[in-house]
């Protein structure tokens, strides 16, 4: 793309004239049902992504897309290099406890990846970002409902590389003009137009039960029954996709030059272990076995996010709040697909 053509399109950007958009990780659980949504929404889509953990059959149809891995500091450039309006940033490693024994690839991935993909933006003058940053950097705070003034201190390393970044992103804002909208997950669940929830391992506590209703695993472990909640087990906020994938098109109309704005997106209720596996077995009709189990290292008794400012600033209301419906279309998706994508 020449200069003129770019410096014109960033004069030009409107929110409400269809956009040419770069999803990296959109071959992810969360990427893919986000680019579906975008292209619903008129614009267009390209998927950046090495397929390392993604997978080909979960990129929605209409989407182009370029594998690439983030490390690639060329690649990457010339694929920015491609007229963006903007780029939204899911590509990373997100395994808590792979991150604690290998900490080096995920500072290497997440922290260096990132760097490339925001080098690759500032020479290809591609100036909007939303990117998907995490309640984990929040670590075990004191204030629940977590409101984004809590001091981030996580408690791993995935947390860390994640927080790592929103300061580099900040920086960049700063420094180099970017904006730039951070937005802070708590627990993501539900499946959405054919599109869910397949990793390898699959550490998740939604998607390992209802391999229990599938037949596929005899019983879910309950990591921990000693916390000091009401029935002492860990305590989640859940958000489906959907509302997840609604904020990020808010996000993309709300980025301004010079700006980092972070959001904590949850639904601010939170759920015990316990609590999700009984809605299960009642969305399902299927007995759920359940074994306590020692607590996994690293998890926080409870976290539950105050949405506080992203329903004041971006007008943010969640449609599909209720578990159930959560567990409900994370059980058709898992129904549908009982191996996954099979890749
Ligand atoms: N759990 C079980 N059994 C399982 C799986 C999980 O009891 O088989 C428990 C966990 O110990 C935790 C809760 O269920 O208490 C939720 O666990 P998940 O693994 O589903 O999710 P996490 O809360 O650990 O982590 C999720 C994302 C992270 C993100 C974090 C932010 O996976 O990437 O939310 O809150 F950082």
């Amino acid at each position: 793309m020449q200069q003129g053509t770019r410096s014109s399109r960033a004069l030009m950007w409107s929110r409400d004239a269809p956009m040419r958009l770069l999803v990296t990780g959109g071959a992810g659980y969360i990427g893919s049902i986000v680019a579906r949504h975008l292209l619903a929404g008129g614009h267009e889509v390209v998927v950046l992504d090495n397929l390392s953990r993604g997978h080909r059959q979960a990129v929605p149809d209409g989407a182009e897309l370029i594998i690439v891995d983030l490390l690639d500091r060329e690649v990457v450039r010339s694929a920015v290099d491609g007229g963006f309006d903007a780029v939204l940033h899911f590509a990373a490693l997100s395994l808590v406890g792979e991150s604690g024994t290998h900490p080096e690839i995920y500072y290497e991935t997440n922290v260096g990846g990132t760097l490339n993909l925001l080098e690759a933006m500032r020479s290809a003058q591609v100036r909007n970002l939303v990117f998907s940053s995490t309640a984990a950097v929040y670590g075990e705070p004191e204030e629940v409902p977590i409101p984004e003034t809590s001091p981030p201190l996580p408690t791993n390393t995935y947390g860390r590389s994640k927080l790592a970044v929103d300061w580099m992103i900040g920086d960049y804002c700063r420094a180099h003009d970017l904006g730039a909208v951070s937005l802070r997950y708590f627990n993501v669940a539900g499946a959405s137009g054919g599109l869910g929830e397949d990793h390898h391992p699959e550490t998740h506590l939604i998607p390992n039960i209802l391999r229990v209703a599938l037949g596929a695993n005899r019983f879910v472990e309950i990591f921990g029954t000693d916390y000091d909640t009401p029935d002492g087990t860990a305590i989640r906020d859940y958000i489906h996709i959907d509302d997840l994938a609604d904020a990020h098109v808010l996000a993309l109309g709300a980025t301004e030059p010079g700006r980092h704005r972070i959001f904590n997106l949850g639904n601010g209720t939170g759920f015990s272990v316990r609590e999700v596996v009984r809605a299960a077995g009642e969305v399902t009709g299927r007995e759920i076995h359940a074994r306590e189990a020692p607590r996994r290292q690293g998890d926080p008794p409870k976290l539950v996010a105050s949405s506080e400012l992203i329903r004041e600033e971006l007008g943010w209301k969640p449609r599909k709040p209720s578990l159930e419906d959560m567990v409900g279309d994370a059980w058709a998706f898992a129904r549908a697909h009982p191996n996954g994508y099979g890749d």
